[in-house]
């Protein structure tokens, strides 16, 4: 199958007034031909170059923690590999950035009727979190489902003590709050320290880390596992309180746990980089087409899905484009944020950095909840952009999935929010689901994703070629088109 799209057709397919969004009037006939050639790539079952360039890089480096040294030198991989394509123009750009580091951190649980009494309980401190001091930081532990659970036991009964918000994973919108703000709320009634049941709906005794907003006491994830098991024992040492007749009531102690975490943080301790890379336009070179995905990650795993799989599929798709035998009319660009997992501070910098040509971004695409199977964008625009991207998702994707459009009231990702406020037309790519094939959640993700987000197990194994080859044809494919139409 070589030609998926009538280029006969496409030539009727004019749009109608010029648009403010587009510029343009007209679907070229180069844009269709050379969609086609980037559709013929993607059953490719031999190129796996996305996927082996991730692995490379993540296997030399890891993680890329914000500030670390492994961000640097990745980000010094990636500007040599763009290097080699004459085409490319890569550059790094400055982001003063805040250093955290989680040193050594373990919590325990003393458990008498087993042998031995002490359970550790795989944790992982949050981001930005302060530490216990190398003593560390014990007490019992009172779960909590939601703020007003907590604002209803108030000081009295959470003062001195360990608050656990153990909410069930509903959404990563619904569930996050409680990593951000459940310490902030906590320490107000005296709480010593938090744990947080990780974010997902899916657990083989996991934690998943992330960031929490700045608070006097020390935030942790632990697994749903132990959480359950917290909430199980806090239960059942409540009731045989109220009726001690009840069978090994003697037995049923409060839950208490020892955390230790030597976690540090520094302000604006480092000066490091977002990555750009530019394929310069045809004949419109000043007007900018921004595909793009994070490029730092957590400092558990490599960061291959959240975001590696993002930002690589968007720098895949400039490679794919720069292969083709002819440019679009506008600048292509691929940016790779920094410091996305806690303040967003590459966000920042890129638009105080680009502030005078804001208004030549034509649109800013930017992957950053997996690459899984393709679906589609959410897109923040007008409602005459938005049926615009629907009509070319449904022509020219169909066959590779990445078409499907849905209308995004909010900036449907991190790194492009200022772009999305500042009025750019911009799409945050979403996958199906990687085990149900269900469509995204609103406002983003799918429960397959968040198995893996902000965990050790966040490694090359979480992405498929096949499907990371799809991701970028797809993302090259729109790139190609906004920047050529
Ligand atoms: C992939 O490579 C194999 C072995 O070189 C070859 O037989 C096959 O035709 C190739 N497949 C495609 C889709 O190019
Ligand atoms: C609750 O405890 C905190 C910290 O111990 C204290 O600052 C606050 O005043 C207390 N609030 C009430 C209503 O007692
Ligand atoms: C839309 O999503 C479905 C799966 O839900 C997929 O099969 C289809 O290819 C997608 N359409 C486009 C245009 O991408
Ligand atoms: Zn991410």
């Amino acid at each position: 199958m070589k030609s998926y799209v009538n280029v006969c057709f496409l030539a009727i397919l004019a749009f109608g007034d010029a648009s403010p969004v587009y510029g343009g009037t007209d679907m070229k006939v180069r844009s269709a031909q050379m969609v086609n050639l980037l559709l013929d790539n993607a059953g490719n079952v031999n190129d796996t170059s996305v996927w082996d360039s991730l692995a490379e890089m993540t296997d030399l480096y890891g993680h890329r923690m914000t500030g670390h040294i492994q961000y640097d030198r990745s980000v010094s991989w990636v500007i040599g590999d763009a290097k080699r394509y004459p085409s490319f123009t890569a550059w790094e750009e400055p982001v003063t950035v805040n250093v955290w580091n989680r040193n050594t951190e373990y919590a325990q649980m003393n458990i008498p009727t087993r042998s031995p009494p002490t359970v550790d309980l795989p944790m992982l401190g949050l981001g930005q979190s302060i530490g216990t001091g190398p003593e560390g930081i014990e007490a019992d532990v009172i779960p909590v489902e939601t703020f007003e659970d907590l604002e209803a036991l108030g000081n009295s009964t959470i003062a001195g003590n360990i608050v656990l918000f153990c909410a069930d994973f509903v959404s990563y919108r619904d569930n996050a709050k409680y990593r951000f703000s459940g310490a902030s709320m906590a320490e107000k009634y005296g709480a010593v320290a938090v744990l947080v049941q990780s974010i997902t709906g899916y657990s083989l005794m996991t934690p998943h880390t992330g960031a929490m907003n700045p608070a006097s006491i020390p935030g942790a994830a632990i697994t749903i596992e132990d959480s359950k098991l917290i909430q199980r024992m806090y239960n059942r040492y409540n009731e045989a309180q109220k009726n001690p007749s009840i069978p090994n009531s003697e037995k049923f102690i409060k839950p208490r746990v020892k955390l230790v975490m030597n976690a540090e943080s520094y302000e604006n301790a480092k000066v490091s980089s977002n990555i750009i890379i530019d394929l310069k336009g045809s004949d419109k070179s000043d007007e900018i087409v921004l595909i793009s995905g994070h490029f730092d990650s957590w400092d558990v795993g490599v960061g291959a899905m959240d975001d590696g799989g993002g930002a690589f599929s968007a720098y895949g798709a400039l490679k794919m484009i720069a292969n083709l035998p002819a440019r679009p009319s506008r600048t292509i660009r691929v940016v790779m944020w920094n410091n996305e997992e806690t303040l967003g501070r590459g966000m920042y910098a890129y638009t105080e950095a680009h502030k005078d040509e804001i208004s030549k971004h034509i649109f800013a695409m930017e992957s950053d909840v997996g690459n899984f199977n393709p679906w589609g964008m959410q897109v923040m625009g007008t409602d005459d952009a938005i049926a615009k991207l629907d009509a070319l998702g449904k022509m020219f994707l169909t066959t590779v999935g990445g078409g499907n459009i849905t209308k995004s009231d909010d900036p449907p990702d991190a790194d492009i929010e200022t772009l999305c406020n500042m009025g750019v037309t911009c799409g945050g790519f979403e996958p199906l689901d990687k085990y149900t094939q269900a469509i995204p959640l609103v406002p983003a993700g799918t429960e397959g994703y968040f198995r893996f987000h902000h965990t050790q197990a966040d490694r090359m194994e979480v992405l498929d070629k096949n499907q990371l080859r799809a991701n970028s044809v797809a993302m090259a494919v729109w790139a190609y088109i906004l920047a050529d139409q």
